[in-house]
């Protein structure tokens, strides 16, 4: 697209103080911030998500979770806490993580990056090296360093030892950076959930579990199942579609999960934060 403000050089003339200098077009920051988006991985599926195209229906967990992800990327980056988006299918956790993400690339032109947990590991898996136990940092380190990463549905991965152990490496060295992250889960984190393999605490270790709060304003809703809703439906129609699926209440209790019921058994703690997940070059094994 061509400029008229600065004939596509990128930079336009201006007079400041009786004297004249030069400065960036709004043209090229809008160029830069467009190719950050485009960097950013976001799945076609959501490359249209907006806070403001989300379909609000009275549901207060959902409004809340607006404002406050809203908020979030106004602030953004003077942000103490990621989020973590967590509640049933298709709430529209993984839009609102999108569209946070989308506009702060866009207005603060910040490193962002959006990966599924599961691909993410899978292609960290294929570059893992068994033998010397390296991973590539090729893919490590833009996820550790992104100014603001989405890592959506934790805990749909098996859990494993490797598994957790290279999540606790992004996720500490996140942790330590103070680098904000965005999380979804479908995984509930209830406290009386001790010993239930389906608790986000046993999907993703204690470790991490107990970071995560740490790091992020948790965002727990319910709400109706976006998927079905009939083309040219409205928001009448979710809130009923809502009324006649309530999934997950939380005033219901749960039933307790049986004493035998227990967690897989866990490798001990070691001492060492990342004892089998080194990585060639880098700063952050050093
Ligand atoms: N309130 C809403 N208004 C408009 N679109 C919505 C809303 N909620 C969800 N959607 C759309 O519905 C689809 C499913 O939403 P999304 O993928 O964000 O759900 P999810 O909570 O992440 O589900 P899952 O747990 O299965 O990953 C998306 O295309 C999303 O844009
Ligand atoms: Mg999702
Ligand atoms: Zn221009």
């Amino acid at each position: 697209m061509s400029c008229s403000l600065c004939d596509n050089t990128g930079w336009v003339r201006i007079e400041r103080d009786g004297a004249f200098a030069v400065e960036r077009c709004a043209c090229w920051r809008d160029r830069l911030n467009a190719t950050l988006v485009a960097e950013a991985r976001i799945p076609p599926r959501y490359q249209k998500c907006d806070l403001d195209n989300i379909a609000l229906y009275p549901n207060e967990q959902l409004q809340r979770a607006i404002a406050i992800a809203r908020r979030f990327a106004d602030q953004f980056p003077v942000v103490e806490k990621g989020l973590f988006l967590n509640g049933p299918p298709g709430i529209g956790k993984t839009h609102i993580a999108v569209a946070v993400l989308k506009q702060v690339v866009r207005t603060r032109g910040a490193r962002g990056l959006f990966y599924d947990t599961r691909e993410l590991l899978r292609i960290i898996r294929s570059t893992f090296n068994p033998v010397t136990k390296t991973a590539e940092m090729d893919i490590l380190q833009p996820v550790m360093e992104a100014d603001l990463l989405v890592l959506d549905d934790l805990g749909s991965e098996k859990p494993s030892e490797w598994v957790e152990e290279t999540m606790n490496l992004i996720v500490n060295t996140r942790y330590n950076e103070r680098r904000p992250t965005i999380f979804t889960s479908n995984y509930e984190d209830l406290p009386d959930q001790e010993g239930d393999p389906q608790s986000l605490k046993a999907r993703v270790g204690f470790r991490i579990h107990s970071r995560l709060h740490e790091m992020c304003e948790f965002l727990e809703y319910d709400g109706a199942d976006y998927r079905h809703l009939p083309p040219n439906g409205n928001e009448n129609d979710l809130l009923n579609l809502w009324r006649m699926h309530p999934r997950r209440r939380p005033a219901q209790p749960k039933p307790r999960t049986p004493a035998k019921a227990q967690l897989t058994p866990r490798e001990p703690v070691r001492p060492r934060e990342y004892a089998d997940v080194r990585w060639r070059g880098g700063k952050a094994g050093s």
